[in-house]
């Protein structure tokens, strides 16, 4: 649906030139939901900027639905924009005009046929669950409703891609929660693709389904989001992921222990099975529990385990041979064999 190809991104300052974004190439499926992730000055809000050419890419294409939007111009350009809407962080509503008219205008703006703008924005709002408040001004709305209106004006024109610049990052956790559920409905129901960034892990944890994570201007590991969980890369990513699963294990806990110190990832269904107690029974060890969780990736179980073994090398060697062969991934800690 969107296709990236070398796409970098330079700025001209009075001090220089700034790449923001580092010759990136990236896929993004049809209706699937795409994070992408990074620290403040990563080259988030560019790489976005330039799918929709409110930025203009230095060099590289973008390619979305088909059309090379590197080639176009004017009119054409501006047609071809409507397929893609777009939210933001501080939701940029206009303040002297209503509910109503902040969607409207993006109808009007777009030349929607005069007597349908009405039944439009009232499916919108519908959609979004703010028939109440439709007379209403901005001032007058929480985030979680503003947000819900640069929700409603960005679909106005029934584009094929919705992209979220930090569009959950001004609100609380809850509202959070309330407008990723309307994003999901709004990719499900409707079909549109979404690439949202953050630097918050929960998001892209709790909705989409692939990610890229960015360091200066690039993108420095991308996939499935289960998998990066499960089998981080680079040191940037296990960071990430350490903001949301914790396995922090004080140092003087580490140290009581004499035992290797191991920590088995289980993928999917097995992860709730029991693998770990049948194999230290069958090879006669005893383990030590130190962490353990089982995180839900879209409903997807990801358990991590750490544990100290105790018992015959050998036997040990044995037993992680037979977790590894049962869907799991064994890595040794401290204490090698
Ligand atoms: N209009 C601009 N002019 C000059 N430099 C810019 C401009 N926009 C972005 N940059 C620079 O490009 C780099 C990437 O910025 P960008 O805003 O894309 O990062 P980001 O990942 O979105 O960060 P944040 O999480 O803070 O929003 C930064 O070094 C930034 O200073
Ligand atoms: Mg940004």
């Amino acid at each position: 649906m969107i296709e990236i190809k070398n796409l970098t991104k330079v700025y001209k300052t009075k001090k220089g030139e700034v790449k923001g974004v580092d010759n990136v190439s990236l896929t993004v499926k049809e209706g699937e939901i795409f994070g992408i992730v990074g620290y403040s000055g990563a080259g988030k809000s560019s790489l976005l900027r330039c799918i929709n050419l409110l930025e203009r890419p230095t060099s590289g294409s973008i390619t979305v639905d088909g059309t090379d939007l590197t080639s176009l111009k004017g009119e054409q350009l501006r047609s071809s924009r409507l397929k893609i809407g777009m939210i933001f962080q501080h939701f940029y509503l206009i303040s002297q005009k209503t509910v109503y008219e902040n969607i409207s205008f993006s109808l009007k703006a777009a030349n929607y046929p005069k007597d349908q703008v009405k039944q439009r924005v009232e499916e919108l709002l519908k959609m979004v669950g703010l028939s109440d408040k439709r007379d209403v001004y901005p001032s007058q709305l929480s985030g979680g409703q503003k947000q819900r209106v640069g929700i409603a004006r960005a679909l106005a024109n029934n584009p094929k891609v919705l992209l979220c610049d930090e569009a959950t990052s001004a609100l609380d956790p809850t509202t959070t929660k309330s407008i990723l559920n309307l994003l999901k409905k709004i990719n499900k129901e409707l079909n549109i693709t979404i690439v949202l960034i953050t630097h918050e892990m929960d998001v892209v944890k709790e909705i989409c389904s692939r990610m890229a994570i960015m360091q200066d201007g690039k993108v420095i590991e991308d996939g499935s989001v289960y998998d990066i969980f499960a089998n981080p890369q680079a040191a940037l990513t296990k960071e990430f992921i350490e903001s949301v699963v914790t396995l922090e294990i004080p140092e003087v806990i580490l140290n009581g222990c004499e035992g290797p110190i191991v920590k088995v990832t289980f993928r999917g269904k097995v992860a709730g099975e029991g693998v770990i107690s049948d194999t230290l029974q069958q090879f006669n060890l005893k383990g030590n529990f130190l962490h353990g969780s089982i995180e839900y990736i879209q409903e997807l179980p990801l358990g991590i385990f750490i544990m100290e073994l105790k018992g015959q090398k050998q036997e040990i060697e044995k037993a992680l041979q037979y977790i590894e062969n049962r869907a799991a991934q064994v890595e040794v800690l401290r204490n090698g064999l």
